[in-house]
């Protein structure tokens, strides 16, 4: 079992092991141009969206829960919970402002220059709130933090943790310091981009009943590079909302492939929403021209070996809906491949008697030659998580 070499207490590990490592994190820090940091911003709708679904809301005691960013960049998220923290603290008795709040906020980012603009940006905005110009900078310095959240030590534990982790395909990464990520992350696993071992620190960092809420690209739900986040998960934690963002443009520059919103909270169960399209205003939300929309998925075919399948897609006249469905702990049914070692489990494999592994193995392995002639359940593994027959354009 992959999870349970899963390491969730990493406090220990020490910063940068070697001066090559170093070395790349700081030609990273300095020079690196926006593809190899992954920088994609995010749109404020889509922030507040996120922040309300993790539970980072003004009605609740802020000043006394700590919050983190992990890869901040122009302060999309981190400018929007300082904003909901100090109405919160506000709403208390607004004393003893850096006593207060010293310990509500983390936020890491590696650029240095994107560092040094962001905290500017963080102190004009605790000054426009009224906070006095020391007790502004202060903060700035005991919140923010620049270097690579996958190697810094952070203190405590987060009840939550929101952002947009950055996207950095391996080929991008330079070796020594893929070479630290992969034996610090074991779900940095197979062609893995950088933001899964962003999601596994992350939920290392959870409190209890914490909320993690990332927009990421979902593929490590459905892909086999994702198989070990998924177990840790699994395992671990619960998927507690799901928002497929494919149709909606949730980012101010070009976008990612199959974005998604998701809640993880560090909790063994409960139930999953799942959103399609998000319910949120998107009327006013610039639509990217850039980005390819995938085709509306063929007929659904009725599958009695599932659950029912989301509803589909609405067609562009008519208005947008949010469906809201509950899916077991880490929606199993988004993924095809789940689906087919289901059907062979409960139906093919059953009431199977093998004599040895051997005999398991030869026995899968012919269910799933005849399977490939079984087009009717093929094409309903397909669309049941809403999967389409064709590429995208
Ligand atoms: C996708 S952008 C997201 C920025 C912001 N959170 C938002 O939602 O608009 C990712 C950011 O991560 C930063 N970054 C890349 N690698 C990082 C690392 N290892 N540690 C911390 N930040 C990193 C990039 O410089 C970039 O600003």
């Amino acid at each position: 079992m992959v999870s349970s070499q899963l390491r969730l207490d990493i406090f220990s590990q020490p910063g940068p092991a070697s001066p090559t490592v170093a070395a790349a994190v700081e030609a990273l820090a300095s020079q690196s141009g926006i593809e190899a940091r992954g920088a994609i911003f995010t749109r404020a709708e889509v922030v507040d969206f996120i922040l309300d679904l993790a539970g980072y809301t003004a009605d609740r005691p802020l000043h006394r829960l700590r919050f983190l960013e992990p890869s901040f960049g122009g302060g999309e998220f981190l400018l929007a919970a300082v904003r909901r923290l100090l109405a919160a603290w506000r709403a208390s008795d607004g004393q003893a402002v850096v006593d207060q709040l010293g310990n509500a906020v983390r936020a890491v980012e590696l650029h240095r220059d994107t560092f040094a603009a962001t905290r500017d940006a963080l102190i004009q905005l605790l000054r426009r709130e009224g906070i006095a110009a020391r007790a502004a900078v202060t903060l700035a310095d005991r919140w923010l933090v620049q270097d690579d959240f996958l190697l810094v030590p952070l203190e405590g534990a987060f009840d939550v943790i929101a952002g947009n982790p950055p996207y950095v395909r391996q080929e991008l990464i330079p070796a020594p310091l893929l070479a630290e990520y992969r034996s610090r992350y074991p779900t940095l696993y197979d062609r893995a981009d950088l933001y899964v071992p962003f999601i596994e620190r992350s939920l290392s960092l959870l409190a209890e009943k914490g909320n993690l809420g990332f927009i990421c690209a979902d593929r490590w739900m459905k892909n086999r590079y994702g198989g070990p986040l998924r177990e840790l998960v699994a395992s671990r934690f619960h998927l507690k909302v799901y928002v497929d963002m494919v149709d909606t443009p949730a980012f101010h520059s070009h976008a990612i492939a199959y974005p998604a919103i998701t809640v993880l909270g560090r909790e063994a169960t409960g139930t999953t929403r799942h959103d399609h399209p998000p319910p949120l205003a998107t009327a006013h939300l610039t639509r990217t021209p850039a980005r390819p929309c995938r085709p509306s998925t063929p007929p659904r075919a009725e599958c009695a070996c599932r659950p029912p399948a989301p509803p589909p897609r609405p067609s562009p006249a008519r208005p947008r809906r949010s469906p809201s469905e509950f899916l077991p702990p880490y929606g199993p049914e988004l993924d095809p491949v789940e689906l087919v070692w289901a059907y062979l489990k409960t139906t093919a494999l059953a009431n199977d008697a093998p004599a040895d592994v051997a005999e398991v193995h030869r026995h899968a392995a012919r269910s799933l030659h005849r399977l490939r002639r079984r087009y009717d359940l093929l094409r309903c593994f397909l669309t049941g998580p809403a999967l389409s027959l064709f590429s995208p354009r």
